[in-house]
């Protein structure tokens, strides 16, 4: 899935921005020019989210593409940015299962099922957790170096640490610190900034349910 997003004035007579046909016809033509001669090369999803500000040669101004994204599987995507065209943002999802609690001991048994409601069970419940980690390249020798170790890097620094563990009980970070997803989201950001991948992170996104998720970054 390509999924471009673009930025300009509204037309005062028609209400539109632009034309959403233009934009699918710009997109159609700029896979068929760039993206068949780039596959025909045998080149990778990289090279082709690179590519992807020329898409702004097919747009009529004054719309501008901002950003593009190059949607590979639903784990694996590649954002390029009007503001940066020669970085490449690589976002790989992961997940893990894993039980917590929620109670704070400043708060009384009350107030703590007031705050926390079902999170609160004192046994622990479960999640199934998705964890998007977003890495940024200021190049292509950089981004194809980090693909190669970026799985391995993750599963090793942040999936081993936390799958089928209670967060609260087997994770020292969560001896007193709420495993709540904002907080899970600031520790795996830690665990990956001290990895081999550390320089490139960008954003930790960590879902907790699908509607319910936590970024954080710098
Ligand atoms: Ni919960």
């Amino acid at each position: 899935m390509l999924r471009a997003t673009v930025t300009g004035a509204v037309d005062p007579e028609t209400g539109y921005l632009i034309n959403i046909q233009i934009v699918d016809r710009a997109i159609a033509q700029f896979v068929a020019e760039q993206i068949a001669t780039l596959e025909s090369l045998g080149l990778s999803y990289l090279d082709i989210a690179i590519r992807s500000p020329v898409l702004s040669k097919y747009l009529p101004s004054p719309v501008r593409l901002v950003k593009m994204e190059l949607v590979t599987s639903p784990f694996l995507s590649f954002l390029v940015e009007e503001s940066m065209p020669m970085s490449v943002q690589v976002t790989q999802e992961f997940e893990f299962s894993a039980a917590h609690r929620l109670h704070c001991d400043s708060m009384s048994e009350e107030e703590n099922r007031d705050c926390f409601g079902k999170c609160n069970n004192p046994a622990g419940h479960g999640h199934n957790y998705r964890v998007a980690v977003t890495l940024e390249h200021a190049n292509k020798a950089e981004a194809e170096f980090s693909m190669r170790t970026f799985e391995q890097t993750v599963k090793e620094y942040v999936i081993e640490p936390l799958d089928h563990k209670h967060l609260n009980v087997d994770v020292i970070e969560f001896a007193t610190l709420n495993p709540s997803v904002e907080n899970i989201a600031m520790v795996i950001w830690k665990w990956v900034k001290t990895s081999p991948l550390g320089t490139q992170l960008k954003n930790i996104r960590v879902y907790e349910t699908p509607k319910t998720w936590a970024d954080y970054r710098e």
